[in-house]
């Protein structure tokens, strides 16, 4: 384990109540490992900007009756295999389809295939989930 270091923090006092009530509502335990998820959230949106290798899930909702989108959707996945770890299909209801796309890779190519998913007509709903390796992030 990495060596733990103490440091002290000078803060506003209604700002802190504020984080408090903030952490709490969070359910974390204490403000040392809020901070601690703050840290690596910006660490983390650091590497989305200029790091290489990324993780994360795309996550569409769309209406598989719509013609020839089901096709699409396929097609662009195959264009980027190197990105795509795996692909979950849920059906959700009788019209609606939930799938769940998880990526690793370069940044850019995962923005700009969530991008052009997303804005594939008959698509309701995407969303990206920008996370870590966790290679970068103790
Ligand atoms: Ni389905």
């Amino acid at each position: 384990m990495a060596e733990v270091v103490r440091f002290g923090v000078s803060l506003d006092r209604e700002l802190l109540e504020r984080f408090d009530n903030l952490i709490k509502e969070k359910n974390y335990s204490n403000r040392s490992e809020a901070i601690r998820d703050l840290i690596r959230e910006e660490f983390v949106k650091r590497e989305w900007i200029e790091g290489d290798d990324v993780a994360g899930a795309i996550v569409l909702i769309y209406d598989h009756h719509r013609k020839d989108l089901l096709n699409k959707i396929t097609d662009i996945q195959h264009n980027y295999q190197n990105v795509i770890i795996s692909t979950q299909h849920i059906h959700l209801d009788h019209d609606n389809c939930l799938e769940i796309i998880a990526v690793r890779g370069n940044p850019k190519e995962v923005k700009k295939l969530a991008d052009i998913l997303k804005a594939i007509k008959g698509v309701k709903h995407g969303a990206l989930s920008m996370s870590s390796t966790g290679k970068e992030i103790i």
